[in-house]
């Protein structure tokens, strides 16, 4: 019960980007740093998912006794979903949790610019994409800065937090305060495509994808071999359809085009799934069917 905080900071908080990452993200800023946040997506059948989510990932901590029917009500109470990005000019800290494409988070960016107060701080949650590149398209370089969240995020304790070239001390201390109002560890990583924990999960799942490719070993006996044999909690076939197939591969694209290395080359099998629509779990279909 100590976990949930029924009291709120004045922060409001922003989430741009409904999906998997995008809801843990506001749960952790609703449920457990007492923020109002505000939900943005394009996509109204995500709004409407990431609602439902919500409120069942409460009934589990209530049926786990970690929560209480009054905490539920307080924490969705200070839930709203918008489906413009104009619902966000009243958020001091915005996070942007859009697919892992350049140009669409470019494009966010911009509308968040000009949505939101001059002095609000503008993180991103991309796996790999340089901050630094981001912040230049903006307004306001200084107020920039990654906030790398691990999935699923309200059970992780980590936040890879990246400092872009022009991120201000200021804005690094705010997310450093906001990070541990959610309760979580921090890492900082340098801006350096994929940062730390991509740099080195990524090329792992991607060579695990080429041994399968290669008929090294079945779907099972790879994921079998590295959980048990490194001692693990999943197989990285496993863990690759959970990230989703699409974001490993825009992220191995990522590794390859901006650090210029051949040993980076997404798998072809990679490229094949994610072309078939054989996204991971979030589609039903990855190495695995759900
Ligand atoms: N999946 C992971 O394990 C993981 C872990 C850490 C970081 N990330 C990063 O988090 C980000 C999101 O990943 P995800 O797995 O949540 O993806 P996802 O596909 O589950 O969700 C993306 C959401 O963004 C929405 N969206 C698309 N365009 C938009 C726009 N213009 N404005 C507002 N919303 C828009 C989509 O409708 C969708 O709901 C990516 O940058 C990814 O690299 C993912």
């Amino acid at each position: 019960m100590k976990q949930f905080l029924r009291y709120r900071f004045s922060t409001v908080l922003g989430v741009v980007g409904a999906g998997q990452m995008g809801t843990g993200i506001a749960i952790v800023g609703s449920a457990v740093a007492g923020l109002r946040v505000r939900v943005v997506d394009v996509n109204e059948q995500r709004l409407n998912a990431s609602h439902n989510f919500v409120s069942k990932w409460c009934d589990k901590e209530i049926q786990k006794n970690r929560m209480t029917d009054q905490i539920k009500t307080d924490v969705l109470q200070r839930f709203s979903f918008h489906l413009q990005m104009s619902d966000l000019a009243s958020c001091d800290f915005v996070v942007e949790a859009a697919p892992e494409k350049f140009e669409m988070k470019a494009e966010i960016f911009r509308q968040l610019v000009k949505a939101t107060k001059p002095e609000t701080i503008l993180a991103s949650n991309t796996s790999s994409i340089s901050i630094t590149k981001l912040a230049g398209i903006t307004d306001r370089p200084d107020r920039i800065i990654g906030m790398h969240f691990m999935n699923p995020v309200p059970v992780m304790k980590l936040i890879e937090v990246i400092k872009g070239l022009q991120t201000s001390q200021q804005t690094l201390d705010t997310t450093l305060e906001l990070a541990s109002k959610m309760k979580k560890e921090i890492v900082i990583a340098q801006d350096i495509p994929g940062f730390i924990a991509n740099r080195i999960l990524m090329p792992y799942i991607n060579e695990a994808i080429q041994t399968l490719h290669e008929g090294i070993g079945t779907v099972e006996g790879i994921d079998k071999a590295m959980k048990l044999g490194t001692n693990v909690p999943m197989g990285p076939l496993t863990l690759a359809d959970f990230i989703g197939l699409d974001t490993c591969l825009e992220i191995m694209r990522v590794l390859h085009q901006d650090l210029g290395d051949s040993k980076y080359r997404p798998c072809p099998l990679l490229v094949n799934y994610v072309n078939a629509g054989w996204l991971g779990k979030k589609s039903g279909r990855g190495f695995y069917k759900y």
